[in-house]
């Protein structure tokens, strides 16, 4: 895995050093389990291994379901335990576990970015895939076209920056049929956009609790492993993966390559109920 020092953070022509943590599922008060796992436990532990290894960190993106539920609390604690540990930028974009009128009327005073981030040479468009009710995925027509503007003005530029797209949901199957009955739906309208404009270097996101890395015409697609319970890949019925938890980092490069990771705890007994076939 390459490493950048911190002193070269920031200087002409190094990488933009993203890291993309996902899928809390932080409940109504501290110490809320899923399948036994205490989330603020695994959460705190997640942040605790990022602070450990990045050395510098440009921008934190949580990818969704911060919370369990939705509860104006969690995202209180989600956003005081990460500020005490982290002084980086902040941006997040609601799941189908999340209210994105509560994750909106929280962040109204505070510097939480959830539709774009620009840099010298990317952009970074975060979009709202959460459909409230459903756990599938889908944008609104406002969504896509709050997208394709801002493709559109960035093709336009005198020097177009490169783009990377980030959403909870993942806008094609990743080989578990349970989970994938809950992609994108309307996926062909946004890879449609995302065919006219070669910026477009990446697309990443979570909602599927495990790191899954492809390609598509040349664009690089990949999810992140969730900071509580892993989705075991590859089976088509739902089942529990030994995986600790976890996070995906991302070095942004000038010339439009990038370099991904995922890193997750080394190894800790979590109680966590192995045999659940459902959550
Ligand atoms: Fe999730």
């Amino acid at each position: 895995m390459s490493k950048t020092s911190s002193q070269q953070r920031g200087q002409e022509g190094q990488p933009y050093r993203l890291v993309q943590f996902t899928d809390c599922h932080l409940g109504a008060v501290a110490g809320e389990t899923l399948l036994n796992l205490d989330t603020d436990e695994s959460f705190v532990d997640v942040l605790q291994l990022i602070e450990v290894r990045e050395s510098a960190i440009d921008l934190l993106v949580c990818t969704g379901d911060i919370a369990s539920a939705g509860n104006p609390d969690c995202y209180d604690r989600f956003y005081n335990t990460l500020k005490a540990q982290f002084s980086s930028p902040l941006a997040w974009l609601p799941g189908n576990h999340d209210s994105a009128a509560n994750m909106d009327a929280f962040a109204a005073d505070k510097a939480i970015l959830s539709r774009l981030v620009e840099t010298k040479q990317w952009q970074i468009i975060l979009l709202d895939s959460a459909v409230p009710g459903q756990v599938y995925g889908y944008l609104a027509d406002y969504e896509l076209a709050r997208m394709q503007a801002l493709l559109e003005a960035n093709a336009q530029a005198p020097e177009p920056k490169h783009v990377l797209v980030m959403l909870h949901h993942q806008p094609q199957p990743v080989g578990s049929a349970w989970i994938d009955q809950y992609t994108l739906r309307n996926a062909d309208a946004f890879y449609a956009l995302l065919d006219l404009y070669p910026q477009v270097q990446s697309v990443a996101w979570g909602h599927v609790h495990q790191a899954y890395e492809t390609q598509r015409k040349g664009v690089q697609l990949c999810s992140a492993p969730s900071t509580c319970i892993q989705f075991k890949p590859d089976l088509d019925d739902f089942a529990v993966d030994k995986a600790m938890p976890g996070y995906r980092w991302f070095d942004l490069c000038d010339d439009g390559s990038i370099v991904t990771g995922v890193e997750r705890i080394d190894q800790k007994d979590y109680p966590i109920d192995y045999s659940s076939n459902g959550y």
